[in-house]
């Protein structure tokens, strides 16, 4: 008999990750009945479809086709729309005893509004991280959804210490491990089976990989054009490719900087990729330059040095026992550490505690009880 009933979202690329080994973890529980829905908040092929075909998640049983806005107008559609799914559910005697959210994107919060508006229980996956930035949407995000969530599922002991110092009761609280590294451990031999590498003419360890989408790196004229500087002068060094996120290349384009990348021969732009050719590209790379969270946890479990654009960082362990370092937009300090992974000086890092591909097994252990 189907007695717990899981209401899972997704929303946005990083989501899929997280989502899929816990959707293939609840399987064996026949008590569990899980529902997927997806928002849409992202929707092209290349941020979307082909993660749901390479990661083997099932089609959403909903799709609220939110599309793209500001902040207020994506995160006001989600509300209204879920709200719908809820109440439609429940009006047809289907119970939605749980709505579990991953991550911190848009879809995350306004989900676990509109199911803790209706009294429904959320559970959150990757809670308690904190940048103490209230300038990164992220962070909001984050703060809303785990103040709306009694089952908390952490991936690293600060967000356990974050959650208690937030008054949180420790029983609420579950420090379980990385769910996105789950699927890291699962597809990383299919990943490097792959002809990335030769596609692109490449080798291995002699290649860096860029990536960068933040607001606070992209939106602005002088710092992009910054950053792209700083990518142009180390790409005389070492090749670079970038696979490019739609938002960063609208931001190129609008403030004329396309002709500074071209002008670097050694950079080369690609379009946003899908997990496995982006894996076999990280998984075999000299460095990594990037501004994502998700990036400074995968580099630390695959042991290639980050160098993180960012003053901040909500995942601390990533610095600490990890492959990541803070470079903040000081192009001294990107060199300076370029310098020491091209000379073998730079550390090394080790995977965290639980990041060992099982955190989705302790994440469903909880849920089905
Ligand atoms: C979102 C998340 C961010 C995450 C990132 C990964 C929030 C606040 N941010 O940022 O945490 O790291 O996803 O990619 O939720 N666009 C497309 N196609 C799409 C979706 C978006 O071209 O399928 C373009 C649109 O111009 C859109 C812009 O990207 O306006 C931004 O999309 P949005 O989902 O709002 O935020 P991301 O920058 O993708």
């Amino acid at each position: 008999m189907k007695n717990i009933n899981l209401i899972c979202v997704v929303g946005a690329r990083p989501n899929f990750m997280k989502m899929a080994p816990l959707l293939r973890a609840l399987q064996p529980y026949p008590q569990v009945n899980a529902k997927l829905v997806h928002t849409g908040q992202h929707y092209d092929d290349r941020l979307s479809d082909v993660f749901f075909q390479e990661l083997g998640i099932k089609e959403p049983d909903v799709h609220l086709d939110v599309g793209s806005g500001k902040h207020g107008a994506q995160t006001a559609r989600i509300l209204e729309r879920f709200e719908e799914v809820l109440e439609r559910a429940r009006g047809n005697g289907e119970p939605c005893g749980r709505v579990v959210v991953v991550g911190d994107v848009n879809s995350t919060m306004a989900a676990a509004l509109a199911a803790a508006k209706l009294e429904i229980p959320v559970a959150h996956v990757e809670a308690g991280l904190r940048s103490f930035d209230r300038s990164m949407p992220e962070e909001i995000n984050r703060i809303v959804t785990d103040s709306l969530s009694d089952m908390l599922f952490v991936s690293e002991p600060s967000g356990v210490e974050n959650l208690l110092r937030e008054g949180r009761r420790e029983e609420n609280i579950h420090l379980v491990g990385n769910i996105m590294i789950d699927t890291l451990v699962r597809l990383l031999p299919n990943a490097k089976n792959r002809d990335t590498l030769a596609r692109h003419g490449l080798k291995p360890g002699c290649y860096g990989v860029v990536t960068l989408h933040r607001p606070s790196n992209v939106d602005k004229p002088e710092k992009l054009a910054l950053v792209l500087e700083v990518l142009a002068e180390t790409s005389r060094r070492m090749p670079l490719v970038f696979p490019i996120h739609p938002r960063t290349r609208g931001r190129i384009e609008q403030f004329g900087l396309l002709q500074l990348l071209d002008a670097a021969k050694g950079i080369a732009l690609l379009p946003p990729l899908g997990y496995l050719d982006f894996l076999a590209l990280t998984s075999q790379a000299r460095v990594i330059v990037t501004d994502s969270g998700g990036l400074q946890e995968e580099s630390t479990m695959l042991g290639v040095p980050c160098l993180t654009l960012r003053p901040n960082t909500e995942r601390p362990i990533t610095v600490r026992e990890g492959t990541s370092t803070l470079v903040g937009e000081d192009p001294a300090m990107l060199r300076n550490c370029l310098n020491s992974i091209l000379d073998g000086s730079y550390k090394r890092g080790s995977p965290p505690p639980l990041w060992d591909g099982r955190a989705a097994e302790r994440i469903a252990a909880i849920l089905s009880r």
